[in-house]
């Protein structure tokens, strides 16, 4: 029941996270995108530049004002509520998600870290970062933006790597996210909002406005935009074992970061010239570079196979594809006689044994755990016709990366780590 509520908790935040997040995201892409298409040809006496477009079956006419307009209209929208929304639903998030079940989702295996501890890290190290973040951009480096932003890279780089030592690998990539949220909306709540409220002040007094805080809200909201691609990879990183679950997790997250970075620069750029059109292409080379690397066959191991299972990754791997696929079971244990060298690989019995001991008290039709009212991911291991169909999956997740089980809860050894994928190998027979 408590594992079904919970459930649902996670449903209703998740949701209203994503729809604030799209809202506020939207946003910036589209003022960021409304300031770089101005037409700033000829502009109205006290106007910046305007700009017609159609959308829903309506023609608009939008007109920026220098400063502002004559007379202040009786409704100024401003965008604040969607950033706040977006935060306050992230941190909720993380709490249902990773704080309620500690153990499970946040500490790395292995380490010995209270999760009491885990937690005061966690939550401590989105205001640490944002007082460090904010220190920087008011520093004499706040002047060189190119420096300024090489400098976070490494900085934030540095926090994923140190997260990674201590966290699970989600849990890695979920607070790298959570800290540069948290400095995105804390560029909102901090300076962005009190400029703005200064210039409609200033305004309203007919007084002349202090020109250094909305120069200090463009750049903050800069980085802003810039932050929100790799904040976005971060958000569907979940999905993607090769990423999180890799040793080097955080060296794939700052490959990807640097790659939508570039993207993000080319759309931010894109009205001036074509000087960085090389970056769209650049970062789809790169993303097949990642994929390359991430490949199960260059992973280095987790840790080296202890026992039996001489292959060479790569077969190990095609193997496992062609498991996936549901190949024909002669073809796949034929395997260059290698099949021949180790009877326990193709022991099923041992196997199904781990499986039901490691595994199916969450993957089960009715799971045993307390924490889960149905099977998570939809993945049943009840029976041996389930553990044959989802092997490729199964070694994804307990081979090849030590994803599975959760937090290792169940306290899955090596050695059955390594008899579990070398009967992947030897083409998951199951009689
Ligand atoms: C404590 C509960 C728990 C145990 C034990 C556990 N898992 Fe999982 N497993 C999960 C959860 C939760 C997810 C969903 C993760 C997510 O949110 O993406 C998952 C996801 C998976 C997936 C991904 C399924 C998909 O389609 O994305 C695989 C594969 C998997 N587990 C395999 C295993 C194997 C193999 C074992 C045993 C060696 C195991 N798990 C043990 C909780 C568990």
């Amino acid at each position: 029941m408590e594992a079904h509520f919970t459930e649902w908790l996670n449903l209703g935040i998740r949701w209203i996270h994503m729809i604030t997040g799209i809202a506020w995201i939207g946003a910036s892409f589209y003022f960021v995108w409304l300031e770089n298409n101005l037409n700033r040809s000829n502009p109205r006496e006290g106007l910046s530049g305007d700009l017609w477009a159609i959308h829903g079956g309506g023609i608009y006419h939008l007109e920026k004002y220098k400063l502002a307009p004559p007379k202040m209209p009786e409704n100024l929208h401003w965008f604040k509520w969607e950033a706040y929304f977006t935060w306050l639903s992230g941190v909720a998030l993380l709490l249902v998600v990773y704080y309620l079940n500690p153990s499970l989702y946040l500490v790395k295996p292995g380490v010995d870290l209270a999760p009491a501890a885990a937690i005061a890290i966690g939550l401590s190290s989105m205001a640490v970062s944002y007082l460090i973040y904010h220190f920087l951009c008011d520093s004499p480096l706040g002047k060189r933006p190119a420096l300024l932003g090489a400098v976070l890279f490494v900085l934030i780089i540095a926090a994923a790597y140190g997260f990674s030592q201590i966290f699970s690998g989600r849990a890695a990539y979920i607070h790298t996210g959570a800290i540069i949220g948290t400095i995105m909306v804390g560029n909102v709540f901090f300076t962005i909002m009190p400029a703005q409220r200064a210039l409609v002040k200033a305004i309203e007094t007919n007084t002349t406005p202090d020109p250094l805080l909305p120069a200090k809200g463009l750049l903050r909201s800069r980085h802003n935009n810039y932050f929100t691609l790799p904040v976005l990879f971060i958000m569907i990183s979940n999905h993607f074992p090769s990423t999180y679950g890799s040793q080097y997790n955080w060296a794939i997250l700052a490959g990807i970061a640097i790659l939508a970075v570039l993207v993000r620069h080319y759309f931010n750029t894109r009205h001036d010239s074509s000087k960085y059109v090389w970056t769209l292409p650049a970062a789809a080379l790169g993303m097949i570079c990642l994929a390359y690397v991430t490949s199960p066959a260059h992973r280095a191991p987790a840790a080296a196979p202890v026992a039996a299972v001489e292959q060479p990754a790569s077969e190990t791997v095609a193997k496992v594809e062609e498991v996936g696929e549901a190949a024909p079971a002669e073809h796949t244990s034929s395997g260059n006689g290698a099949a021949a060298s180790s009877a326990e690989g193709g022991d099923f019995a041992k196997v199904e044994n781990v499986i039901h001991e490691r595994c199916t008290v969450c993957h089960s039709a009715n799971p045993t755990s307390p924490m889960f009212s149905a099977a998570p991911a939809g993945l049943m291991l009840d029976t041996p016709e389930q553990m044959k169909a989802q092997a490729a999956k199964i070694h994804a997740q307990s081979v090849a990366s030590q994803i599975m089980p959760l937090g290792n809860i169940t306290q899955m050894t090596q050695d059955e780590r390594d008899l579990i994928g070398s009967w992947i190998a030897k083409g998951a027979q199951i009689n």
